[in-house]
């Protein structure tokens, strides 16, 4: 049976800066809060006019070049985003039409900040079974549309943030390497305590001027509540998909959790005992793209050289469902 590994990695940012100052002025916030609390300092939003689906093709371009490959190679595309361009159709089909893929399946996983993982795990899935050979993954979002930036969204506006991250995964016939397995788990009971009320399907009619007045199309959350089950089911899950494999977090080289706010990255290591050079963060610069933030980090840790072949390499996120889980692959 092959094992799947990463054949590239590509990211796109758009082009507008959002400094913790800029927020100061539309809310009451402050740059040393936002420093101290959540460890950002600037993050990237869309300007009118970027489109999703292209943020992804800029990412997938820069994926397919670092791989060697072109759109035409590609056998399927699995797309995570919470934060789709059109109710429906999905953006995975938008994404096909952009790079000019031929007629190749498209997919998008729904599961928010776990997204990446989530749709890793469908593509590994599709790999191992023999089904296909090179697959597009993709974690995508723009968040900037449906923040509050007034003083009653600051808990969730200072955040969220905007962009692509691209992998395209391979099929392997070498022993040793590739994705060894995946940790997954959701818990509905807490759906509420990060999510968009609307619009929705229930809603008759889904888009109305009172809802939009009442503020359900901003992205709401309950922050002590998320922060506190982060901090338990990552290391949690970081533990078991190890475990399942006879490693131990000794093992791990590399750790990319879901940059969902530096003092939980931070209270994840601490929990799993790790170094600081055995996590990388960069919420620092980008926020938390949600499901792009995991393969925008990779990227930026395989062309800056911080992987080399052998490396063992955890990833892992927790948010809105809620959805958590870890992968762990021998690069
Ligand atoms: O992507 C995955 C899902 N998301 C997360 O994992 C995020 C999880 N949660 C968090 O990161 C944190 O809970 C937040 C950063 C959202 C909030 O930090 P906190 O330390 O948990 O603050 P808090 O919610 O306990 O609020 C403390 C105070 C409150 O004021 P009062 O009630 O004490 O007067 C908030 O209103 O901080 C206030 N506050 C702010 N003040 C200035 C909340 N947001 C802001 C802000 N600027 N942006």
């Amino acid at each position: 049976m092959p094992t799947s590994i990463v054949l590239g990695t590509g990211r796109y940012l758009p082009d507008r800066c959002v400094t913790n100052a800029e927020l100061e002025r539309s809310m009451d916030t402050s740059d040393e809060w936002i420093r101290t609390r959540t460890g950002i300092e600037q993050r990237y939003w869309v300007t009118e006019g970027d489109v999703g689906a292209e943020l992804a093709a800029k990412a997938a371009t820069e994926a397919l070049a670092l791989a060697g490959l072109h759109a035409t190679d590609l056998d399927a595309i699995v797309y995570a985003t919470s934060t789709p361009d059109h109710f429906c159709p999905g953006n995975g089909v938008y994404l096909q039409r952009l790079l000019d893929a031929g007629t190749i399946p498209a997919i998008d996983v729904r599961t928010q900040c776990s997204g990446f993982v989530f749709a890793l795990s469908v593509a590994d899935a599709w790999i191992r079974c023999g089904m296909y050979r090179r697959i597009l993954v993709v974690g995508q979002e723009i968040q900037s549309t449906r923040l509050d930036v007034s003083t009653a969204g600051r808990n969730t506006a200072v955040i969220f943030a905007d962009g692509a991250g691209a992998v395209i995964l391979g099929a392997n016939e070498e022993a040793g390497r590739g994705i060894l397995g995946f940790d997954l788990h959701a818990d509905g009971q807490n759906a509420e305590k990060l999510w968009v009320d609307g619009p929705g399907a229930i809603y008759h009619p889904p888009v109305t001027q009172q809802a939009l007045e009442a503020g359900k199309y901003f992205l709401s959350m309950d922050g002590r509540e998320v922060f506190r089950h982060a901090v338990q089911r990552m290391p949690e899950s970081v533990e078991a998909v190890l475990t399942a494999q006879g490693l131990t977090t000794t093992d791990i080289d590399l750790l990319i959790p879901h940059q969902a706010n530096l003092r939980i990255s931070e209270m994840v290591q601490r929990r799993l005992g790790l170094q600081d050079d055995q996590v990388y963060n960069n919420i620092q610069k980008f926020g938390n793209t949600t499901a792009g933030t995991i393969p925008i980090a990779l990227d930026e840790c395989v062309r800056s050289g911080r992987l080399t072949p052998g490396d063992l390499l955890v990833l892992t996120a927790f948010g809105s469902g809620f959805l958590w889980g870890s992968c762990v692959l021998r690069w």
